[in-house]
């Protein structure tokens, strides 16, 4: 017999929070509440296979996320959402088989894995044990009632004036020994104000029939649940602080900690300065030593070290190696790698491209789909034509080629080592090493041509 298993309840409609979209997929800075909640128990040493989630409404857009994110972990449906008693119950197939089963809100993103080790515990202690939280405004949280050696659940719904007033409350987090909630379980009614199959009736229950029931306090702080779209800002803000706390504990400098995003999958080192209005998203990692300017948004970016982003420049899914300046306004995408003391200046958009080292990109360019070898230097205004209408067409700049301003390079084609162009020219075929590609018109000078057409017309008009 497997020992312990985890279910998380996500089949809920959320309704509270007014979306189509699933409640549990709603982001806390840059991942879903429901990925929080399954890193929390992994996180604790189940293994996923032991982990199973409850989906329901919206249920084909969690399975989705899910199958993705966490592929051994177990789907199991409710297809008719008549409450948290009514979920557990409906997998009831899955959990029997375990001995001791923990059962999850799937709406606490902020809970730490200390609370859960601590709530793991007590499956040798009780039959039944939650977790409680004393809450400064405890709004439609149920209330914990506390007899001498029982705890009992009340909802908002169904509680008196004087129940209502109790600030303790029900954070959704429960360790049950199967073989008690085996019991009890199919016994849960739906006569109550919301006419719904209320999982903490589980505990009422069990006290009648002798068995034993505890609870223990968390902070308030972990044990939010997302009810609302304000409750849903609210953890964002918590998880945001956190995230920014132990940074700033490690050693990163960030200026202005109210106005910095940091998601939870980013790696950063120290001494890293991250200036006021900054986003840092996905896997971006930073090397030490590395300054990300105002203004910028980074996404799955990768930083090695001193890298200086001057401010506003937009980095998704790119590498950018030692020594590498960028920016201001700048946007680079799509697998770039700016090699060790590149640049990439001023409006200048790579894609997909090789920036190689110490070559330069610094004003108004656009490269796609190229590779830049090293020394390069781009003109200003210089771009590759890479896309013919059917076609994502590759241009090859070797090593120590100059560009002269505003070059289009018509791709595919060539710059051998050594090569430049002529300012100005649309280079449609391969530039031998050394050489100078010229593309443009000869420059003819008409004599006198202002004075008798131009000027002529406008006279007087200034
Ligand atoms: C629940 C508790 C309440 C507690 C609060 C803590 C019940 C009846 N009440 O209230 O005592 O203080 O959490 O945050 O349990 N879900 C399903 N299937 C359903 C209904 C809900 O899977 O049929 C899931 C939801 O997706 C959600 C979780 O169960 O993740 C809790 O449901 P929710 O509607 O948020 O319950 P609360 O009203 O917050
Ligand atoms: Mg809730």
């Amino acid at each position: 017999m497997n020992s312990l298993c985890v279910l998380i309840m996500a089949a809920g409609k959320g309704t509270r929070m007014k979306s189509a979209i699933p409640k549990v997929l709603h982001p806390v800075l840059d991942n879903p509440i429901i990925d929080y909640v399954i890193r929390n128990v992994l996180s604790v040493g189940i293994p996923p296979e032991n982990v199973g989630v409850l989906v329901g409404s919206g249920g084909e857009r969690v399975e989705e996320y899910l199958q993705k994110k966490f592929p051994e972990v177990k789907i199991l449906w409710q297809h008719e959402q008549l409450g948290t008693g009514h979920a557990v119950k409906s997998a009831l197939e899955w959990w029997q088989n375990y001995e001791n089963m923990i059962v999850l809100n799937g709406d606490l993103p902020l809970m730490k894995p200390e609370s859960l080790k601590e709530l793991i515990s007590c499956c040798e202690k009780n039959d039944c044990t939650v977790i409680t939280f004393n809450a400064e405004n405890p709004g439609a949280y149920g209330r914990i009632l506390r007899g001498e050696n029982s705890v009992s659940i009340i909802e908002f719904k169904d509680a008196s004036e004087s129940q209502r007033e109790i600030h303790e409350v029900n954070a959704g987090c429960y360790a049950f020994r199967v073989k008690a909630l085996h019991e009890v379980i199919g016994l849960i009614t739906n006569d109550n104000a919301q006419k719904e199959y209320y999982l903490p009736d589980a505990l009422k229950l069990m006290n009648e029939r002798g068995m034993s029931t505890g609870a223990f306090v968390m902070p308030e702080e972990q044990m939010q649940g997302v009810n609302t779209q304000s409750e849903l800002a609210n953890v964002s803000r918590v998880m945001r602080e956190e995230i920014i706390a132990r940074w700033l504990n490690e050693g990163v400098r960030i200026v202005d900690t109210g106005s910095v995003y940091i998601g939870v999958d980013v790696v950063l080192s120290p001494d890293v300065v991250i200036m006021p209005n900054v986003q840092l998203w996905g896997k971006t990692t930073v090397g030490t030593g590395s300054i990300i300017g105002s203004g910028s948004i980074l996404r799955n970016a990768t930083l090695g070290r001193n890298v200086n982003i001057i401010a506003y420049a937009v980095i998704e899914n790119s590498t950018l190696n030692d020594n590498v300046k960028a920016g201001p306004f700048c946007y680079i995408r799509d697998n770039t790698v700016l090699e060790e003391n590149s640049f990439a200046g001023k409006f200048v958009e790579l894609k997909n491209s090789r920036i190689g080292r110490g070559s330069k990109v610094p004003h108004l360019s656009y490269m796609g789909d190229a590779t830049l070898g090293h020394d390069v230097n781009i003109g200003a205004g210089s771009i590759t034509c890479n896309y013919d209408g059917e076609n994502k067409n590759k241009t090859h700049i070797g090593n120590n080629c100059f560009v002269g301003s505003n070059t289009m390079f018509v791709a595919p084609v060539e710059l051998s080592d050594g090569a430049a162009t002529a300012a100005g020219s649309v280079i449609t075929q391969r530039v031998p090493e050394n050489s100078l590609g010229v593309g443009r018109a000869r420059q003819k000078n008409i004599a006198d041509w202002s004075l008798r057409n131009h000027h002529q017309q406008h006279k007087g008009e200034n």
